[in-house]
């Protein structure tokens, strides 16, 4: 083990268990991995996981899975199962992970590269990168002119974290991803930080957070980059609380599409101190015609815009195939949304949307000092409200249809 992996170990003992306890080490390198990039090492890490997973601890040691540094490891798609013996697990990335070309998945009915399933205290953290090789999935001429919006084109996901309470994710980066990057779905109890997720700004459905029916789950100070949400808040998640995200470009902060299942719920999300630059969306809550539940008790609070394209969004129309696009009856309502303390620039000039259905409607929104100028000096911007209620207070451009 090099000298940097051990520390790291005992820095990463010291953070976060702060109890300076044993630590076990499964390296993968002692299971058969051999790291130079091009042999499948997937064997070689299933069984260091296993290993780390079934290992008898008692409570003051924690088995740590080690990808060693300077190496780079390829990994086909596979799954570390728990549940562990251990209450927490740790995963420690030092060196380089990377997914074979998309050729090599053909005949695979793979929806995803890396799955953690069922594993409880999962820590995986260290600075190395993660790298899904996805510019072998995107097409020449992105998804944009696919008749099914990109549905259909949309390349595995990175990893997936399911049912994993209590995960810890930080420091690593994750770039390239053939689809979304990381979806973190039936999980309680999340903290993610300083992780960097890049992909072009071109690539098709390339999002980098996808939080889906998990509740207490934090996103802090991360770097994103890529073609698509730069954190997506699905259907079924409560308690999210994200701050510090550099996002852009990409396409924003969304809540949603929420509607397009059975009875979707969002609740208690606050979105604080981030800023956007050069993003297709800023901040923004769809939801889709004919839908059902709710989205309420949503803040965004201290977001700087640089050049965003549609800033401010809430949108109850949202038709994601474009065809039959009609008025539906019902809709996800959404309440109680305040947006507080956001300034910056515009590429548009309707800066702020907010679209609710004619049945439904959205009420109890709150705007209270929001500046967004052109980034065209001189050009104008405006407001544009459809069956929205609230209050909007020391707002620039005025949004004339909510109270003073
Ligand atoms: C826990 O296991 C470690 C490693 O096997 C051992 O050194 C330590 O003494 C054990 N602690 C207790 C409290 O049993
Ligand atoms: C997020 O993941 C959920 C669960 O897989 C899925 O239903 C939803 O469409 C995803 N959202 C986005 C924006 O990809
Ligand atoms: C749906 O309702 C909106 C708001 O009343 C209206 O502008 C739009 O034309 C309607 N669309 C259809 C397809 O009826
Ligand atoms: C506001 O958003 C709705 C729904 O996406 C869209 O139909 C409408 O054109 C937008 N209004 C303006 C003025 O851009």
């Amino acid at each position: 083990m090099y000298l940097q992996d051990y520390l790291i170990v005992l820095l990463l003992m010291c953070m976060c268990s702060c109890v300076l306890g044993a630590t076990t080490i499964f390296n993968v390198m002692n299971y058969g991995a051999v790291g130079n990039g091009r042999t499948d090492d997937s064997q070689a890490f299933l069984k260091a996981w296993k290993a780390a997973c079934q290992a008898q601890v008692n409570s003051t040691t924690v088995p740590v899975v080690l990808v060693p540094t300077k190496q780079t490891f390829l990994l086909s798609p596979l799954t570390f199962n728990g549940p562990c013996k251990s209450s927490r697990i740790y995963m420690l990335v030092s060196g380089n992970i990377v997914a074979p070309l998309k050729t090599a998945w053909t005949g695979k009915q793979i929806n995803a590269w890396i799955i953690f399933s069922n594993v409880n205290g999962l820590v995986m953290k260290g600075n190395g990168v993660i790298d899904g090789q996805g510019s072998s999935w995107w097409p020449a001429n992105p998804c944009k002119d696919d008749p099914t919006n990109g549905v259909n084109c949309k390349g595995p996901t990175g990893m997936i974290f399911q049912s994993c309470h209590g995960l810890r994710l930080d420091g690593f980066s994750k770039i390239n991803s053939p689809g979304n990057h990381i979806l973190i779905m039936g999980t309680n109890d999340a903290v993610v930080s300083n992780l960097r997720i890049i992909a072009p700004g071109d690539s098709p459905n390339t999002d980098a957070f996808n939080i889906s029916s998990s509740t207490r789950v934090q996103i802090r100070n991360s770097f994103i980059a890529t073609g698509d949400d730069c954190i997506a808040i699905s259907a079924g998640s409560s308690n999210i609380d994200v701050s510090g995200i550099t996002c852009g470009p990409g396409h924003g902060i969304s809540i949603g599409s929420l509607g397009g299942g059975g009875f979707d719920v969002v609740e208690n999300v606050r979105v604080r101190s981030c800023t956007l630059k050069g993003t297709l969306t800023g901040v923004r809550i769809k939801t889709n015609q004919g839908g059902k539940g709710y989205a309420r008790k949503i803040s965004f609070d201290g977001i700087k815009l640089e050049a965003v394209d549609n800033p401010i969004q809430i949108e109850q129309f949202y038709c994601p195939l474009k065809v039959n696009c009609q008025n539906y009856t019902s809709a996800v309502a959404i309440s109680d949304v305040s947006f507080t303390g956001i300034s910056g620039t515009s590429i548009a000039s309707n800066v702020i949307n907010l679209s609710c259905s004619q049945t439904v409607g959205c009420t109890n929104i709150k705007l209270d000092r929001i500046y967004i100028t052109s980034s065209t000096p001189g050009n104008k911007v405006f407001a544009n409200c459809f069956n929205a209620h609230g209050k909007a207070t020391r707002t620039k451009p005025a949004v004339k249809c909510l109270l003073p």
